[in-house]
C-alpha cells in the first residue's frame, strides 16, 4: 500500500448547489490496488499505517483527476486552426486531417500524441470523438488501454454534406461497424462505446434511426453528438430537418437524448430544448475555448442551470485550444464574466468541479471518479510549481484553499502538472522538475 501525503483539494460536494470546496492541507491519502482505502489527517494516518510506503507531494497540490467530456482524437494535429466559423473550420482544416485517419498507420501515430496529450493535461478520464474509420477508433483504444487512460468512445458517422465524400457512410454500414467496434471494446478494461453520429447536419434520419439500433443493441453503451453550436450550422439543421420541434428534437425524436446522452456546445438553445436535457438527465458539454475561439458564442450556463441540466468540461480539441481542463475552466470563468447580468458568476471552486466531478457525474462514473474519496479509485493530479515561477510565487502567496485553487485556474498550465495517476498507476512522469520526490 502506498500513502500519499499533500494539500487535497476536491468537490465531492456540488458547489451549484451549495457545497463548498474540501481542503485538507495535509491529508494522507492511501491507496491499495489503485483505490483510496483510507483518508485523513496525516499523522492519523500515517499512525494508521506506519508500514506503507509515503509519497511525499507536499511541494504543490494534489486534485481528482482531469474529465474531459468532449475532445476529439482526429485532431491534435490541427489545433490552432484560428480565425475560422465552424464550417469554413470543419472544411479547411478539421475534415481533411480527419480523411488521413482512413491508414491505420497514421491513425495509430496520432493516437499516441492524443493520449499522451491528454493525460500530459492531468486528464484522467475522457469522452472521445473517435474517428469516421473503423481501424482508426480500434488504434484510440488500444493505445488508451495500453496507457490505463478511461476513456468512452466510437466510429464517427455521417452520412451527407461531408467533404471529402471518404468520409461518408451509409445507415446499414454504421450500424454494423459500430457494433463491431463496441463487441471489441465496450466494457472491456476501461473502455466503453459511445454512439456518434458526427452532428445531425451531416446525418439523415435513416442514419439517426441506425445509431438508434446501436444504442439498444449495445447494453450500456453512451451516445454523442454535437448541437446548437453556430448559428450558421442551427439555420441549415433547421433547413434540413423542417419538420422537427428544433435541433435538439432532430436527435430527441430518435430516442437519441437521455441519460446516457452527452451534447457538446449547446451555445443557442431555445427554452423547450434545455427543458427536454434537463428532463431527460442529458449532460451538455461545455466547451468555452473552442465557443470563442471558433466565435461561436457565449454558453447560457445559467439557464442551464435554472433547466436541471448537468453540465460539464470539454476542451474539443481541435476546435479547443488545447488538452488543459485548467484552461477550460478560466474560460468558462471570462465567458461567464462578460456576459454581464446573463451571466453565471463562478468561482474556483465551480471551476474545479466542472472540471472533476461534474464530468464523472455526467458520464455515469461518480461512483469511480472524480473525487478523491475513500472508495474512490486513485486517479489524481499533482499541480506543482516550477521554483521561481509566478505559479510558485502565487502559491506561495494565496491567502488559503480557495484562492490557491483561483491561482493555479489563473495561471497553471500544462507544465505544471508534474505528476498523474490512473487507478494508482503513475501514467505520466514529470521531465524535469524540482521537489518531485516520487518513490522517496
Ligand atoms: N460539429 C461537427 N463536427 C465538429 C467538430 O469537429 N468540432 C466542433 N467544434 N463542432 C463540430
Ligand atoms: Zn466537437
Amino acid at each position: 500500500m502506498t500513502l500519499y501525503r499533500a494539500r487535497v483539494l476536491d468537490t465531492p460536494d456540488d458547489p451549484f448547489t451549495g457545497g463548498e470546496l474540501r481542503a485538507d492541507d495535509d491529508a494522507g491519502l492511501v491507496v491499495r490496488d489503485g483505490q483510496i482505502v483510507a483518508r485523513g489527517a496525516y499523522a492519523q494516518v500515517r499512525g494508521d499505517h506506519p508500514e506503507d510506503h509515503v509519497v511525499d507531494l507536499r511541494d504543490g497540490i494534489l486534485l481528482p483527476g482531469f474529465v474531459d467530456t468532449h475532445v476529439h482524437f482526429p485532431q491534435v494535429r490541427v489545433i490552432g486552426g484560428l480565425g475560422m466559423p465552424l464550417l469554413r473550420w470543419l472544411d479547411e482544416r478539421a475534415l481533411p486531417e480527419e480523411a488521413r485517419l482512413a491508414d491505420p498507420a497514421y491513425a495509430r501515430s496520432v493516437a499516441a500524441e492524443f493520449v499522451r496529450g491528454l493525460v500530459e493535461a492531468g486528464t484522467t478520464t475522457a469522452l472521445v470523438f473517435g474517428a469516421h474509420f473503423a481501424p482508426a477508433v480500434d488504434e484510440v483504444f488500444a493505445e488508451a488501454a495500453r496507457v490505463g487512460l478511461r476513456i468512452t468512445s466510437g466510429l464517427v458517422v455521417s452520412d451527407r454534406l461531408l467533404r471529402p465524400s471518404e468520409l461518408l457512410t451509409s445507415p446499414d454500414r454504421a450500424y454494423e461497424l459500430s457494433c463491431e467496434l463496441a463487441g471489441r471494446w465496450h466494457g472491456v478494461g476501461r473502455a466503453r462505446y459511445a454512439v456518434t453520429p458526427r452532428f445531425s447536419y451531416s446525418a439523415t434520419d435513416d442514419l439517426l434511426d441506425a445509431c438508434a439500433s446501436v444504442l439498444k443493441d449495445v447494453p450500456g453503451s453512451w451516445f454523442t453528438s454535437h448541437v446548437n453550436e453556430n448559428l450558421a450550422e442551427i439555420a441549415r439543421v433547421a433547413e434540413l430537418f423542417d419538420d422537427a420541434h428544433d435541433y435538439v428534437d432532430t436527435y430527441d425524436r430518435h430516442g437519441l437524448v437521455g441519460r446516457r446522452s452527452v451534447f457538446a456546445h449547446n451555445v443557442h438553445p431555445t427554452d423547450r430544448e434545455l427543458s427536454i436535457l434537463g428532463a431527460e438527465g442529458a449532460t451538455v458539454a461545455h466547451c468555452p475555448s473552442s465557443n470563442a475561439s471558433l466565435g461561436s458564442g457565449l454558453f447560457p450556463l445559467r439557464r442551464h442551470l435554472e433547466h436541471g441540466v448537468r453540465v460539464a468540461l470539454g476542451s474539443d480539441v481541435g476546435g479547443g485550444t488545447g488538452f488543459s481542463l485548467l484552461k477550460e475552466g478560466l474560460q468558462a470563468y471570462f465567458a461567464q464574466q462578460l456576459m454581464g447580468e446573463e451571466g453565471m458568476p463562478l468561482g474556483p471552486v465551480h471551476l474545479l468541479h466542472l472540471a472533476t466531478a461534474a464530468g464523472a457525474a455526467g458520464l455515469g462514473l461518480a461512483d469511480q471518479v472524480g473525487d478523491l474519496d475513500v472508495g474512490k479509485q486513485f486517479d489524481a493530479v499533482w499541480v506543482s510549481a516550477a521554483e521561481g515561477s509566478t505559479l510558485d510565487v502565487g502559491l506561495r502567496h494565496a491567502r488559503d484553499a480557495e484562492n490557491a485553487l483561483a491561482t493555479v485556474f489563473a495561471l497553471g498550465g500544462v507544465a505544471d502538472i508534474a505528476a498523474v495517476w490512473i487507478a494508482g498507476e503513475p501514467v505520466h512522469r514529470p521531465r524535469q522538475r524540482t521537489g518531485l520526490r516520487l518513490g522517496a
